[in-house]
């Protein structure tokens, strides 16, 4: 594991973009894995500006995302499918049709699970990872359990998970309590992951994922067991 601590959220987001650039260029077609919530803004607004200067190129980049809530569709202001769209997809060139993010609305989020494993699949799997982490250990919305899943699943919020995200509702009773998120798999067979954390309130739950033992009950800590993993801390 590569751990890199940086002073500033500007300093974090352009070493990640430049990480994801070098991906890119190197391999065109890549297929990255993305995350949504605060962490990795400063990395999508990095990226639009290699895409604006003419440094980078999107057309034949696939993506899937990491997770959705439940019962929110693609036009909720605070879908990750809007979300994705605003702070990425609609300010470079990449196909839409070619960007994923599992459906929270569909009817049996089980299959739609199962369906979203079968297209990473098929897309030969996820060449970079990015994650950010929850204040307890969550990667994707894998919420601390007694056991890991690996498949993409429906899943209940953890308090904690939805006391944080209510920052970005009207209120915590408007944040859903269920949402569906690639399971360990996927991210442990991605070939190369980089998760990213900004603020010393983070750097508790970095030091028990990366340093700590390798347990469900903090579910960023089976990375460890990556061969291939950058994190990226900034202390502001
Ligand atoms: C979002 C996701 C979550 C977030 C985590 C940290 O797609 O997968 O695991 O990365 O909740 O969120 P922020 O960056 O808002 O602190």
């Amino acid at each position: 594991m590569n751990f890199i601590t940086v002073k500033t959220y500007e300093e974090l987001s352009e070493k990640t973009a430049k990480l994801i650039a070098a991906q890119i260029t190197g391999k065109p077609d890549s297929v990255l894995g993305l995350a949504t919530g605060s962490s990795p803004v400063g990395t999508y607004d990095k990226l639009t500006e290699y895409f604006n200067n003419g440094e980078l190129d999107f057309s034949t980049v696939t993506s899937v995302n990491l997770d959705e809530y439940a019962g929110l569709d693609g036009s909720h202001n605070q879908s990750y499918r809007y979300f994705m769209n605003k702070n990425l997809f609609d300010r470079v060139n990449i196909k839409k049709e070619n960007t994923y993010v599992p459906s929270g609305c569909a009817d049996d989020l089980v299959e739609e699970g199962k369906a979203y494993d079968t297209l990473i699949k098929k897309l030969g799997g996820i060449d970079l990872q990015l994650l950010g982490i929850g204040l307890d250990g969550h990667i994707g919305f894998n919420e601390p359990d007694e056991f890991f899943t690996a498949e993409t699943h429906p899943v209940s919020l953890d308090p904690s998970t939805i006391k944080a995200n209510a920052r970005f509702f009207e209120s915590e009773a408007d944040v859903p309590t269920k949402a569906i998120t690639m399971g360990m798999m996927s991210i442990m067979q991605a070939r190369k992951i980089v998760l990213i954390a900004n603020g010393q309130a983070k750097k508790e739950i970095l030091e028990k994922a990366f340093y700590g033992p390798i347990t469900p009950l903090v579910p960023a800590s089976i990375l460890q067991l990556h061969a291939d993993v950058t994190v990226i801390f900034s202390e502001n």
